[in-house]
């Protein structure tokens, strides 16, 4: 690949010959030519610029001399590019300089003082020649050599031979639009702050995990602008509860939206109770028929009842609000000692449990990584309202996926108890997990 760089500042480009760019252009991996804009000037004063028609501040570079400058350095065939860096051009992103790899050469007309008169871009955009205008921010400077180093280096390190190490592309930052993770290294403590624990301890299924974690959440934190161009499809269902969890969840129709987990207001009690019926006879299994799921909306899911759950001091009740909608909920009951769940046999339990009593989401999240996000964010809510040392939950012994899903998050199988709905006898297991290890995380 063949670069060519013309400025009036010739030297600006000494730069190239440092580092691995240096280094690819001895081993010839990559090409580069500098030119002196001056050179293809025909008066006494080496004249590059003139004042602009329509008046207005500032000087404009002339395009005669830049046409002979770009001809000269052309070369007859190949694809080739004429890259003109300008605060008015479409903003660089990694997507634009990929496009750029397999260019036989690329040409810089880096541009000072107003730029460079428009019919220089006009003029090879009407040859075979790909005229590439672009900004690498949004903010000025004083001229496009800074910018064309940056293109240089960005093209010429995704070329092959570049980079000792072509598997850093893999993972950094942009590829698959999503930010690199945090990276650490020696020695273990500075300034008080110490290595995450997980990075040290050997276990690498553990560390893609959290490296996954801490680059989504990055992500979302700092550029909430590159979440809806990431593809849903593309994400596991951890990654989707990572973003669940910071604000954002792509539903059936695979469209990005946002999403605020927060405390259920008592003014929600009717829609909450209109999502508590519709979402009941999803966890149901086939014996439980129309008739049973019906009487127990009717009894434990109507509005009174959940406005009771919103204004008691005993439960907590999330919900996970998209666009005005409520799509998710959570419902748990904080005993006190002495006290337990009707249903759970307190021999499997200990005492003053924190009682998952109900774990819900609309079918158009399914999958969407909402009810994790709104099942963890329960979890951590109750820790400070909780008075023993366990989470507790019942889950249908059929239901493979919520048993896999209360699993997944962190709960061990502790015993059996009976669940009635209307008078259909469900045989569920009960599932815990230790407070203590979201009080610690
Ligand atoms: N020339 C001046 N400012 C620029 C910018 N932000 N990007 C590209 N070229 C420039």
């Amino acid at each position: 690949m063949r670069f060519d760089l013309i400025s009036i500042f010739p030297k600006y480009f000494d730069a190239l010959g440092l580092s691995l760019m240096g280094k690819a252009v001895d081993s010839g991996h990559v090409d580069i030519g500098i030119h002196d804009l001056r050179d293809w000037t025909t008066d006494r004063h080496r004249t590059v610029d003139d004042t602009p028609y329509g008046g207005g501040a500032g000087m404009v570079m002339r395009a005669d001399v830049w046409g002979r400058a770009i001809d000269a350095v052309l070369r007859a065939e190949g694809r080739r590019v004429l890259a003109i860096p300008t605060p008015s051009g479409r903003v660089l992103t990694q997507q634009r300089v990929r496009s750029l790899i397999d260019a036989d050469q690329i040409v810089f007309a880096c541009g000072r003082y107003e730029g460079i008169d428009a019919r220089v871009a006009e003029h090879y955009g009407q040859t075979d020649i790909e005229v590439f205008e672009y900004s690498i921010g949004d903010y000025v400077l004083n001229g496009g050599e800074a910018a064309a180093l940056v293109l240089v280096e960005a093209v010429a390190r995704l070329r092959d031979g570049f980079m000792s190490n072509p598997e850093s592309l893999v993972e950094e930052s942009f590829e698959g639009n999503v930010l690199e993770y945090p990276a650490y290294t020696r020695p273990p403590v500075w300034e008080s702050l110490r290595v995450p624990e997980v990075l040290t301890g050997g276990n690498h299924a553990e560390i893609a995990i959290w490296r996954r974690q801490r680059a989504l959440e990055r992500t979302a934190r700092r550029r909430p602008d590159l979440i809806p161009t990431i593809e849903p499809g593309t994400l596991s269902t951890l990654d989707r509860e990572v973003l669940a969890a910071h604000g954002w969840v792509a539903g059936a129709d695979s469209k990005w939206k946002r999403v605020t987990i927060r405390p259920a207001r008592i003014d929600e009690a009717a829609a909450l109770s209109e999502l508590a019926a519709t979402t009941f006879p999803d966890a149901c299994p086939p014996e439980v028929g129309p008739e049973a799921q019906a009487e127990h909306i009717a009894q434990n899911l109507n509005e009174r009842a959940v406005r009771q759950w919103i204004e008691s001091d005993n439960h907590r009740v999330l919900v996970a609000d998209i666009e005005g909608s409520l799509m998710a909920y959570t419902m748990i009951v904080l005993y006190a000692d002495g006290e337990y769940p009707d249903d759970v046999p307190e021999k499997h339990i200990a005492p003053a449990p924190t009682y998952v009593s109900k774990c819900y989401t609309s079918a158009d999240y399914r999958g969407s990584g909402l009810s994790g996000a709104i099942f963890e964010a329960a979890l951590v809510d109750a820790v400070p309202h909780s008075h023993g040392t366990q989470f507790v939950l019942g889950t249908n012994r059929a239901n493979r996926r919520a048993r896999d899903f209360y699993r997944r998050h962190g709960f061990k199988k502790s015993g059996r108890r009976v669940f009635w709905v209307g008078d259909v006898r469900n045989e569920d297991v009960v599932m815990i997990r230790p407070i203590s290890e979201i009080a610690n995380a």
